[in-house]
């Protein structure tokens, strides 16, 4: 990586989405910290700080503002799976965070529905240059790695033939969304809505807070819908590794193929 003070924070909900990436750090140490385990070293060619939040906003404001304040990471990258939110959003699609909005703020009549109360937000955007470099990393996956990061049986399985990338917005709640009402709701409210999480919106604002450069990537494991919770399962225990050891090891690694 050209940056030489890059200290990369990368946060995962679950270890399902994040698995391999510490096995790839040889001068790996771990430090707990708030019931969190926080993995230190060199990914490839850059420093890194690997952690699992868990699920939810709470869990990952927590980590994230560990990051920055115990870690001293630079930047941060969160990486995992999402529902789709879009009918042009595909099972095994990447959605690339342009802006973050947290779905189920609501201090009506307060403050206007999604405004996070008193900073006069409710989007947050992602860092843009380090959103690009992601997205480079991203299309190198999808062009080189993909057709042998993931097994041929899951491509058919999963009918997953070349990924799309998307940019656009994602939106963060603690609620899992797997119903056709509840999303339609969520899209009526917010139109340009891509994939639906329940993290990344709280590590945007929290990083907004602390000026770090942050992104997120998410791939779609389910739609949203009343399949989403055995679409999810089986997402995650197949394929959702070997899409985020595959960002990250074109995004961390100095010399591509
Ligand atoms: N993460 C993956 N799928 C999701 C969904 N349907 N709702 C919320 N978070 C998710």
């Amino acid at each position: 990586m050209p940056t030489p003070t890059l200290k990369l924070g990368l946060i995962s909900a679950m270890a399902q989405e994040q698995a391999g990436l510490i096995d790839s750090m040889p001068d790996s140490h771990t430090i707990s910290r708030g019931m969190r385990d926080y993995v230190q070293g060199t990914l490839w060619d850059t420093q890194c700080v690997c952690v699992l939040s868990r699920l939810g906003k709470v869990a990952a404001a927590a980590t994230a503002a560990t990051l920055i304040e115990r870690f001293g990471v630079t930047h941060i990258l969160f990486t995992g799976v999402a529902g789709g939110a879009d009918r042009r959003v595909r099972v095994g699609d990447i959605v690339i965070a342009e802006q973050l909005v947290q779905h189920d703020m609501d201090a009506s009549p307060l403050f206007p529905r999604f405004q996070i109360p008193l900073t006069g937000l409710s989007h947050f955007a992602a860092d843009a240059a380090l959103t690009e470099r992601v997205a480079l990393a991203v299309s190198a996956f999808v062009e080189n790695d993909f057709r042998l990061a993931i097994d041929a049986a899951d491509q058919e399985q999963f009918r997953i033939r070349r990924p799309r990338v998307h940019r656009g917005l994602i939106a963060s709640g603690d609620e899992f969304i797997d119903s056709r009402i509840r999303l339609a709701e969520l899209k009526l409210a917010l139109p340009d809505l891509l994939a639906v999480e329940m993290e990344g919106a709280a590590v945007a604002q929290v990083c907004f807070e602390f000026g770090v450069p942050f992104t997120v990537i998410r791939t779609i494991s389910d739609g949203a819908n009343e399949d989403a919770p055995i679409d999810f399962i089986a997402f995650m225990e197949r394929v959702a590794a070997r899409y985020a050891f595959g960002i990250a090891r074109r995004l961390c690694r100095t010399a591509q193929d």
